[in-house]
C-alpha cells in the first residue's frame, strides 16, 4: 500500500484527536487516551501546520507529526507530538515523518531539533536513539537513562532529546 506524506492542515485536527484516542488505548484507558489528546489542541494545526505532517494510506491517517520552529531560539526546531497507527508501526513511517520535519526545519535555517518523552516510554526512547538523537544529561538516572525530574511540573519527569540537522538550501 502506498503511503502519502503531506503537510498537515487545520482540518486534520479532529482526525489527529480521534487517532490519539484510538491508537493509545493499547497502553492507556480510553479516558487517559482522551486526556492525552488534549496535548494537541487545534492551535497547533492553525499556527504550525507548515511544520506538521500527516501520513495517509488510502485516505486514512496512518501517522502524524506535530512540530514547530522555535520563536525564541533561532537555531532550534521542536517536535511536539508524533504517532503512528499501531497496525503500521515498524515500517519506517515515523522515520519518513521525522525526515520531512528535518528537511523543513533545515531549509528554514534551523540546525537542531529537540523533543521530550516520559521515562516510562521505552519505545519512544529506543526510537529517538535510533533516529540519531542524543539524550540530554539530567538530574537523575533510571536504568541508565538520564531523566529531568519535575521537568513539566511536580511528578512529571521527562527524558530530553536533541539532534543536529544538516543545513539545506531554502526552497
Ligand atoms: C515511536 C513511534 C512513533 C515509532 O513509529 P514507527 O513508524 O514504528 O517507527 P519507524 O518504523 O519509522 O522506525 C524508525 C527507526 O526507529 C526504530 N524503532 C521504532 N520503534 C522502536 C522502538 N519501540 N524501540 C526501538 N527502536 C525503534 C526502528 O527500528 C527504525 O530503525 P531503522 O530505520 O534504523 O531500522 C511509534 O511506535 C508510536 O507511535 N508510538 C506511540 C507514540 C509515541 O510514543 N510517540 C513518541 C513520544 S510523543
Amino acid at each position: 500500500m502506498t503511503t502519502e506524506l503531506r503537510q498537515a492542515e487545520e482540518r486534520d485536527h479532529s482526525r489527529i484527536v480521534a487517532a490519539i484516542e484510538s491508537w493509545w488505548t493499547d497502553s492507556r484507558s480510553p479516558a487517559a487516551a482522551r486526556e492525552l489528546s488534549l496535548l494537541v489542541p487545534r492551535l497547533f494545526l492553525q499556527h504550525f501546520s507548515g511544520t506538521s505532517f500527516v501520513a495517509e494510506q488510502d485516505g486514512r491517517m496512518a501517522g502524524f507529526l506535530v512540530g514547530f520552529l522555535s520563536f525564541d531560539r533561532p537555531q532550534d526546531a521542536y517536535i511536539h507530538f508524533v504517532g503512528v497507527d499501531p497496525a503500521l508501526r515498524g515500517r519506517g513511517l515515523a522515520r519518513q515523518l521525522y525526515t520531512a520535519f528535518f528537511d523543513t526545519a533545515s531549509r528554514a535555517g534551523r540546525s537542531r531539533v529537540h523533543c521530550i518523552t516520559s521515562p516510562a516510554n521505552s519505545g519512544s526512547i529506543g526510537f529517538h536513539r535510533r533516529m540519531g538523537f542524543q539524550l540530554v544529561s539530567g538530574d537523575a538516572e533510571i536504568d541508565g537513562v538520564p531523566v529531568h525530574q519535575n521537568y513539566d511540573g511536580r511528578g512529571h519527569d521527562r527524558v530530553c532529546f536533541v539532534r543536529d540537522i544538516s543545513p539545506l538550501p531554502a526552497r
